[in-house]
């Protein structure tokens, strides 16, 4: 990687046709902010989506960025909680209310929670405005801010309500990132590295020496490790929008993820970033097993996720989990079921990437009874 300025920005752009659009990443953005979106704006005004967390700390910060550009804002609640019908017509119903027209912007100005739900009122406001992101943790700029899937939660589960809308544009301000707890701010790296080991070799290797130096600060890694990621996720979704087949590979640990966030109740217990990167760990233990890679990769996995000071194995959530078999039939219920089988994504080595459609049931149940075992 050469060395650069890393509050420059740079631009991965996002091809589908007339839903094309740019992820600019770089340090400083918000500051920036009104330049960068004037171009999308047919009158001089934007409503902004955000949470609370958020709002008090980035909120005035946006405001000044937009210069002359008049803000008008709703701040909800911040957390899982807020992605469900109650906070979403409030923001429909505020929307309505400030008077935003088809041709207006909305801003959603938070993390995955505030994307995904400001990304669906847009969808659905007057049949669709267009949005765009302002990803504010590391999670949702390299993942959820990027692709267009937008939505909030059911009774019957996460995300089951929704749409595809892509945004107008992202900008993904990696300054902001200084202001994540260290805890947040790995569980989104459980998403980046995620992408190494879905489809680049070479860039889990540059994760395993810059991984540590990227979390103590460093802005310039920090901005590589985020472009890389969004390049990737780009790649995968001008390939497949709407998820009819690779772009599931972007669920590369994530059915066991779900399994354990159901049954850690979406709580503090383990945070998503987190359960990927559990989930990674065992797809690849599962992958060995089948005998489609080779020991060393579930083995560098751990290794790199450990040397990270990251959760890795069911042993590091706390509190009482259910056993093999309970935790299978929570998977069964992931909404990636395929005709009542299984869907993993497995790997052949690191960077390797697969979508396996129908794997055998014991074979994930030994994976979960010696992970489980080890919890002593
Ligand atoms: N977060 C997975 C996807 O966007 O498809």
């Amino acid at each position: 990687m050469t060395k650069s300025n890393p509050s420059a920005a740079e631009t991965v752009a996002v091809d589908l046709g007339a839903r094309s659009y740019e992820v600019r990443i770089g340090g400083g953005l918000i500051a920036r902010a009104g330049a960068e979106i004037a171009p999308l704006l047919h009158r001089r005004r934007v409503a902004v989506l955000t949470d609370a967390t958020v709002a008090a700390t980035h909120l005035e910060a946006l405001r000044a960025g937009l210069g002359d550009i008049a803000m008008t804002a709703l701040a909800l609640p911040a957390g899982e909680a807020t992605k469900g019908w109650a906070e979403f017509s409030r923001a429909v119903d505020w929307l309505l209310a400030e008077k935003i027209e088809r041709r207006d912007l909305v801003i959603a100005f938070g993390g995955g929670v505030i994307g995904d739900l400001a990304g669906f009122a847009a969808a659905v406001l007057r049949r669709g405005v267009r949005f765009v992101q302002i990803p504010t943790t590391l999670l949702a700029q390299v993942d959820s801010s990027v692709g267009g899937k937008t939505g909030i939660n059911s009774t019957h589960g996460k995300n089951l309500i929704g749409a595809f809308h892509q945004p107008s544009l992202v900008l993904a301000d990696i300054s902001v990132l200084g202001t994540l707890a260290p805890r947040d701010f790995l569980s989104g790296y459980g998403e980046v590295v995620k992408y190494g080991l879905l489809g680049d070799a070479g860039f889990f290797d540059w994760l395993e020496a810059n991984g540590p130096a990227l979390a103590a600060g460093d802005a310039g890694l920090r901005r590589h490790a985020v472009r890389r990621s969004v390049e990737m996720k780009a790649r995968i979704v001008e390939r497949d929008e709407t998820e009819e087949g690779d772009r599931a590979l972007l669920n590369l640990g994530h059915t066991f993820c779900h399994a354990l966030e159901k049954a850690t109740g979406y709580s503090d217990r383990l945070l998503h970033g987190e359960g990927v990167a559990i989930g990674c760990a065992l797809a690849f233990e599962l992958s060995q097993r089948l005998g489609l890679c080779a020991q060393e990769a579930p083995s560098r996995v751990r290794a790199h996720l450990r040397a990270m000071g990251m959760k890795v194995d069911l042993a590091d959530i706390p509190g009482d989990l259910p056993d093999a078999q309970g935790l299978l039939a929570l998977m069964g219920q992931d909404k990636k079921v395929v005709d009542g089988r299984l869907r993993f994504i497995l790997a052949r080595g690191i960077g390797a990437a697969f979508v396996a459609g129908d794997v055998p049931g014991e074979a994930v149940l030994g994976v979960l009874e010696d992970a489980l075992a080890l919890r002593g």
